[in-house]
């Protein structure tokens, strides 16, 4: 059964309750379609469809479509830092905006695979070898490496419908060996998936694993910005430390320019370290965003039924933070567009400072 999202809800889904006025006049001048009667409980109420959110949150929303396609992988090497759930977000509020949206699955984990709600097509009363017959036949890039299918043949549908997502299979291990013996081995996605992609969606979201392999080096070569999560503990110091020379140490040698956008994650704003761990993000880490994701069991509850934050609770302050965060990174990356023209080798750096005076830890 379809789901109803009656007029309060959409006005939260995008991020402002008095959003419901002008959608009622959008539907009046027949900007979108009109909502219809559907039974809540004893009830009948009016609402629209969940496919038919795109074409509200086009016409009312805060995420337009970038000024040409774009790529974004989400990446950084430190696992359960919501890079995931950055780009399940990410993905959701874009196609929730209208834009055409394919999510690449780069990690053998299958997070954003499961998240966006791929079952394999299996039925909850299937046999198990009717079960194995299913997950052996879906196809994914190590199949499209081999030259078994092609592109289309691998890109699967979700529930929104212009969200897409070529899912992650187990022989991603085996496309991650094969790609080290070709040549031109760091730029396969983006010739062969990336830059195809591009003439048909709006929008690319690659969910990298948290290890730098193959597939990640892929993405960072395919992408125009670099979504790079920054957990606010201690630990992740040294991790950033390294993780940012490996990064810069890559971009220069393959002459990349993505932009870098770093979002602090799992921020708890009554933790006396945590608060300090993120202003000294803010004040030493170039392209850091001004807000961070707090650590939320909300977010959690969101991402365990494989929807945004922004669906499961818009009006929530960590929905309304995760409307400003959403539309900062698509400024940044919209600003990164309009000056990609500019010479290699400018905004090459990721710290802006080395003051390393913060409590007396050194990252
Ligand atoms: N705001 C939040 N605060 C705390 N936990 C959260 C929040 N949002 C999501 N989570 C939970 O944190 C866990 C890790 O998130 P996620 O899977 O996105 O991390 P990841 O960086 O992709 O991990 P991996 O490296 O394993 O791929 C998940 O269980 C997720 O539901
Ligand atoms: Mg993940």
């Amino acid at each position: 059964m379809d789901t109803y999202y009656p007029l309060k809800k959409v006005a939260q889904i995008f991020g402002d309750n008095n959003l419901k006025f002008s959608i009622e006049e959008l539907e009046r001048a027949g900007d979108i379609p009109a909502s219809r009667k559907f039974r809540s409980g004893a009830l009948f109420r009016n609402g629209w469809s969940k496919a038919e959110l795109p074409l509200i949150g086009e016409k009312v929303g805060y995420f337009p479509k970038f000024s040409k396609s774009v790529a974004l992988s989400v990446f950084t090497t430190k696992g359960g830092v919501l890079k995931s759930t950055l780009a399940l977000n990410l993905a959701r509020t874009a196609a929730l905006h209208g834009l055409k949206t394919c999510v690449v699955g780069l990690d053998i984990q299958g997070d954003v695979t499961t998240a966006l709600g791929y079952d394999f097509d299996i039925k909850p009363n299937s046999q198990l070898d009717e079960i194995i017959e299913k997950l052996d036949q879906t196809k994914g890039l190590n199949d499209l490496f081999a030259g078994q299918v092609s592109l289309e043949d691998i890109i699967v549908g979700t529930d929104l419908p212009n969200l897409f997502l070529i899912p992650e299979t187990p022989e991603l291990v085996a496309l991650n060996d094969s790609l080290n013996n070709i040549n031109r081995r760091e730029f396969w996605l983006k010739e062969k998936v990336v830059a195809p992609l591009k003439n048909y969606f709006d929008i690319i979201i690659m969910d990298c694993s948290p290890n730098w392999n193959k597939l990640t080096t892929n993405a960072l070569v395919a992408c125009d910005s670099l979504i790079s999560p920054l957990e606010c503990k201690i630990n992740n110091f040294r991790n950033f430390k390294v993780f940012s020379h490996f990064l810069k140490e890559f971009k220069n040698e393959m002459r990349l320019n993505f932009e870098n956008v770093f979002i602090p994650t799992k921020f708890a704003p009554n933790k006396k370290l945590s608060s300090d761990i993120f202003t000294w993000y803010q004040e030493n880490v170039e392209g850091c965003t001004s807000l961070g994701i707090k650590e939320s069991v909300t977010a959690e509850e969101a991402m365990a039924l494989n929807i945004s934050i922004l669906e499961h609770a818009g009006l929530k302050p960590i929905g309304r933070d995760m409307v400003t965060l959403m539309k900062e990174v698509h400024q940044r990356v919209e600003s990164s567009l309009v000056n990609s023209n500019r010479e290699f080798g400018h905004d090459q750096r990721i710290l802006s400072a080395q003051k390393f005076n913060f409590n007396g830890a050194r990252p």
